[in-house]
């Protein structure tokens, strides 16, 4: 199984971030994780389609990871298309039903993104889930290792269950962990069976992004 390591720009120095994306790319990151906040689903304010189509004509092969953390993410899919998202991992408690589920993750494949369903720490792998993943319409499932909001917090290692357990159900699926993520937790997850690891501030505020980056490559590719 393939291992990506994406950094997520939430806390980089955002006055630089061109810089700061080509950088990390530059030493060996996979992917950039995009966090799309709207005040309201989380009580955090960060970056929209604007700064996503910027970053897109600097980079155009790169793949960019959208984490959007808003109410109402159905609303966003066409702006997000035309900005050039590759991805579009919305949150599993925006949706009130399996019909609306379905008829979200059919748009976001409509318009030639991946699809991705993130879920909160306290929220559970629901039938509905089940039911979306077992019809192949989804690309990854993003399990939210700390409270989204924030970088800089503490990794849950109580959500590995969540990780595990998809992970014996669906071999094939890209499993993202998003939080806490250091050379230590990166481990633990690596084992429980993701495969996608989003890391903020252990990348963006270490004193050698370089070294950090190819210990991490290191790790994860030394892994099971
Ligand atoms: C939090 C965001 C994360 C955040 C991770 O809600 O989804 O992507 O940047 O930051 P760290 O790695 O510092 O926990
Ligand atoms: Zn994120």
């Amino acid at each position: 199984m393939r291992k990506i390591i994406a950094p997520s720009i939430l806390n980089c120095d955002l006055a630089e971030l061109r810089q700061e994306c080509e950088q990390v790319l530059g030493f060996g990151a996979h992917w950039l994780h995009l966090d799309i906040m709207d005040g309201h689903f989380v009580s955090n304010l960060s970056v929209g389609p604007g700064v996503v189509k910027s970053l897109r004509s600097h980079f155009p092969s790169v793949y960019f990871d959208c984490h959007l953390m808003v109410s109402a993410p159905e609303n966003w899919v066409g702006a997000f298309a035309d900005a050039g998202a590759s991805s579009f991992t919305f949150h599993l408690e925006t949706q009130p039903d399996l019909n609306s589920l379905e008829n979200l993750l059919v748009s976001i494949r409509a318009r030639s993104m991946k699809t991705g369903i993130a879920i909160k720490p306290s929220t559970a792998i629901s039938e509905d889930m089940l039911s979306v993943l077992n019809k192949g319409l989804v690309d990854l499932v993003l399990v939210m290792t700390v409270e989204p909001g924030y970088g800089g917090q503490k990794f849950m290692h109580d959500t590995m269950a969540k990780v595990s357990f998809i992970r014996e159900r669906f071999p094939n699926i890209d499993i993202e962990v998003d939080g806490g993520v250091n050379n230590e937790t990166i481990q633990v997850a690596n084992k429980a069976g993701a495969n996608v690891f989003v890391l903020g501030t252990y990348i963006f505020w270490a004193a050698d992004k370089q070294q950090t980056i190819s210990e991490l490559l290191k790790l994860v590719d030394s892994g099971i």
